[in-house]
Parts: structure tokens; C-alpha cells; sequence
């Protein structure tokens, strides 16, 4: 039998998550007690049915209330070639902030026409290689860029979609790193300084470019629905009041992502539902109220799609208890294929995937293996008793880590796998000493 916390940590796992009769976890009907014996650890592990039911989910609960919505999946979370094909096969956009993730889409045959390009300093190679691929919109973030998308869309005598990024001035309180709604940031043309209306009157008469919209994205993990409301309101006012100065058309809209997941168990979060009812009933309220045609509205999830659906899989070498004090579990990854606890303080669960039908009777902290003493994984949480070997799970790992990830200590990136009906098909091999050299030239 299954202890109430540890079924509660349960569902903090992706959607198939079960333990079977031997206390192992299995995700996608695959035993990954077994699966690290076969790959052995670091193991990334991505449940299908769930990545495909959080794209299905966010899809269904906005265009339900808003038929008129594009979901892209904001890629920074995580993309390679298998999720990008399961995302093109849902039917999503995609959002990429980089030549690099672009060319991950365009490798996996993604259309490019749904593919939108954000920034705050795309470098003049990136632009021209999304006009050359026909990217379908550039998210204009600032002066410099307007200028040089235009200059490059008229080299190429075309006309490129643009959206302009707006700053509403709305602090959505998340860590500070990741907070961008805020006046006082890199990202966007702050509506405040008046610069959002200087950006909007300069790409409406720019030979090239085509505005179609404005786009804000607050931060990340944004786990109240206030904050959408309060700068929607301020940005379709905005728009508002240009329309009627300008004769400006609002064709697209973006609000962003920065949907929260659960990470630990008593911090629930808004399900995609309360988003999506928040950010509509706004949007379609306001559109009426302000003399507006509503426009498609396009969301951004990125952690909300990817981040319940992977879970990292360790297995546990040396235990150090230190008496009255503290007792270390030391697992063989860490700040390396993990660097979120370490760099924004977040708090993750974990569960002994071997052992999941023990009562969680010990107070640990999870420990990596790199040289640094911040390579703390999990601080002071409950495990059942654990040994060398055992194998620890932790859960909504699939946002952020492996993009993330580095070689610090010259460590080797983890296997990935996607499970799906009993089945494991590795979607990324482990790296390998080899590749640690492989770019050296001497
Ligand atoms: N749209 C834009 C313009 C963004 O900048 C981001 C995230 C998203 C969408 C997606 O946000 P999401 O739905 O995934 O929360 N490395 C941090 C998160 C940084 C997010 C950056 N931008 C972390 O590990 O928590």
C-alpha cells in the first residue's frame, strides 16, 4: 500500500506514474528501476501521454473559451528533434529565441510560418537566417532591431510580420531573474516612457515591416492570475488609444507564458483552466469595452507543456550523515544537468523509485556530485531510508534542465528517453568522453 504523502508525490509525476507490487515507479508503463539499469544514470525521462495531453490541455481550454488562440510552445524549456515533431504533430507554434532553436524546429521539418522569434539582441546572422527561412514573425523587442529587421526585410524585398514587445510596468513577483514585466528591463519597449508608442508609429510606417500585433511576457513562473489581468488591461488600452490615433489594427495578441506547474506539494498552482479563463475573459471583456476587434491571442507555455512530463532519475553513491546536524544523500548528478536549485533557489520532491512502498521516515538532503558545495538538489525533505544504489526520482524536472545543463567538471549531458505505452526509445544519448574533446583542435 501506497503512503498518502507518497501518494500525493505522486502526482507531482507525470500522468501515468504507478508503483507496482515491488515499490517501483513506472512512467509510461515502463519501470524505471529498469531503465536505469539499461542506461544508466543521469536519466532524463519524458512521459508522451503526458506531454501530449499538456499540449491538448492548453489548446482545448483557450480556444474553448477563445476559438481564435495559436498555443506555441515556448522552446527554451526544452526542445530537440522528437519533442519538436510531437509538438508539430499537436499542432503548435512555436516560440524560439534563438538561431540555434530555430534550427532545431527547422531540422525536425517544423513549419516555419508558425514559428515566432523573440529576443532582446537577435544578432543580424539570426535575423537573416529567420527572413531567410521564413520565420512567421519577428517579435520586435527594441530600436535597434526595428531598424535592422527592416533594413534586412528590404534587402530581400519582402514584407516580414512583426509583433513589438511590449513593457506594461507589472511585476508578476517571480524570482528576480526571471522577472520581465517590470519597467526596468532588458526585454521590450516600456509603454510607461512612451517608448512603446514611439516603436508602434515608427514600424507602422517602416517599408518592410508588417505589425500585425503586441506581445508581453511577464516572467516565469508566474503562479498568480492577477498580474495577466492587470497588464492586459494596460496593453489594450494601449492599443486602444493608438487605434484611434493611428488607425492601428491589434490582429495578434500575446500575453506570453510563464504558467506555473506544481513543483512541490504545498504550492499548488493555477491549472491551464483558471489561466485560460483569467486571460480571456479579460481580453474578450476589455476588446468590447475599448472598441477593439478581437484578435487571435496567442499563448506561450513552455514550462506548463514540458515541465510534469520529465522526470530525472539518479542513482544514490555515497550517504554522509553528520550527526545532530545533517544527513547527505549524494547522487551522481547534479548542478550539472540541474542547475535551477542551485541558481534560483527552487524546491523540488523526490521519491526512492525502488523503494516507493517504504513510509518516508528520514530527513535528507539531496546532494550532487559536482565540486560545489551549492550542489544541493533537495534540502531537508523526506525519503524512506536509503542506501548506495538505491535509485531517486525527481519530478517535474522536464522544464529547463537540460537546456540548461553544461559540462561543468567535465561531465557528460544525460540520456534522454521518451516513454510511451511500456515502451523506452532513447530520444538524446548520453554524451560521451569522446565528445568532450570532440571540439578541441589540438
Ligand atoms: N515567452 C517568453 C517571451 C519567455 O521569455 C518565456 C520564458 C516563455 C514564453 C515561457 O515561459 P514558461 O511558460 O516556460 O514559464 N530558466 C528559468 C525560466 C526562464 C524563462 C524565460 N522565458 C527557470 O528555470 O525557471
Amino acid at each position: 500500500m501506497l503512503t498518502r504523502e507518497t501518494s500525493s508525490k505522486l502526482n507531482l509525476f507525470p500522468l501515468t506514474a504507478q508503483v507496482d507490487e515491488h515499490g517501483h515507479l513506472h512512467i509510461g508503463g515502463c519501470d524505471v528501476v529498469e531503465l536505469v539499469k539499461e542506461y544508466g544514470s543521469p536519466l532524463y525521462l519524458f512521459d508522451e501521454f503526458t506531454l501530449r495531453h499538456k499540449c491538448r490541455e492548453f489548446k482545448a481550454e483557450f480556444t474553448k473559451r477563445y476559438s481564435n488562440t495559436l498555443v506555441i510552445y515556448a522552446a527554451k524549456a526544452f526542445l530537440n528533434r522528437a519533442l519538436a515533431l510531437i509538438f508539430k504533430e499537436e499542432g503548435l507554434g512555436l516560440d524560439v529565441v534563438s538561431g540555434g532553436e530555430l534550427s532545431i524546429a527547422r531540422s525536425a521539418a517544423f513549419p516555419l510560418g508558425k514559428v515566432y522569434f523573440h529576443g532582446n539582441n537577435k544578432t543580424v546572422d539570426e535575423l537573416k537566417l529567420a527572413l531567410d527561412w521564413g520565420v512567421g514573425r519577428i517579435v520586435v523587442d527594441n530600436f535597434y532591431e526595428l531598424e535592422l529587421v527592416n533594413r534586412l526585410a528590404m534587402e530581400r524585398n519582402i514584407n516580414q510580420d512583426i509583433l513589438l514587445r511590449i513593457t506594461p510596468g507589472v511585476d508578476a513577483h517571480t524570482h528576480r531573474y526571471t522577472t520581465t514585466g517590470i519597467i526596468d528591463s532588458k526585454f521590450g519597449f516600456p509603454l510607461t516612457t512612451g517608448q512603446a508608442e514611439t516603436a508602434l508609429i515608427q514600424a507602422m510606417s517602416a517599408a518592410n515591416l508588417n505589425l500585425l500585433g503586441l506581445h508581453f511576457h511577464l516572467g516565469s513562473p508566474v503562479s498568480d492570475i492577477l498580474p495577466y489581468q492587470v497588464a492586459i488591461d494596460l496593453v489594450l488600452r494601449f492599443a486602444a488609444e493608438v487605434k484611434a490615433k493611428y488607425g492601428f489594427q491589434l490582429a495578434e495578441f500575446s500575453p506570453g507564458g510563464g504558467f506555473a506547474v506544481q513543483y512541490i506539494l504545498d504550492s499548488p498552482v493555477p491549472a491551464a483552466a483558471e489561466y485560460a479563463e483569467a486571460i480571456v475573459s479579460k481580453l474578450t471583456g476589455l476588446s468590447g469595452e475599448v472598441g477593439l476587434t478581437p484578435p487571435c491571442l496567442i499563448i506561450e507555455p513552455g514550462r506548463g507543456i514540458v515541465g510534469q512530463a520529465g522526470v530525472a532519475l539518479y542513482t544514490v553513491g555515497a550517504v554522509k550523515d553528520i550527526p545532530q546536524i545533517r544527513k547527505y544523500i549524494c547522487v551522481d548528478g547534479g548542478i550539472g544537468d540541474n542547475v535551477r536549485a542551485a541558481f534560483y533557489g527552487a524546491k523540488y520532491e523526490a521519491l526512492v523509485a525502488n523503494k516507493a512502498l517504504q513510509a518516508e521516515t528520514e530527513r535528507v538532503t539531496i546532494a550532487g556530485k559536482f565540486c560545489e558545495s551549492g550542489d544541493i538538489l533537495a534540502r531537508d525533505i523526506k525519503l524512506a531510508s536509503v542506501l548506495p544504489g538505491d535509485i531517486i526520482a525527481i519530478p517535474v524536472c522536464g522544464a529547463y534542465c537540460i537546456p540548461m545543463s553544461s559540462n561543468y567538471n567535465a561531465s557528460l549531458r544525460p540520456t534522454i528517453l521518451m516513454a510511451n505505452q511500456s515502451k523506452a526509445r532513447l530520444i538524446r544519448r548520453r554524451e560521451s568522453y569522446e565528445d568532450l574533446t570532440r571540439l578541441d583542435l589540438v
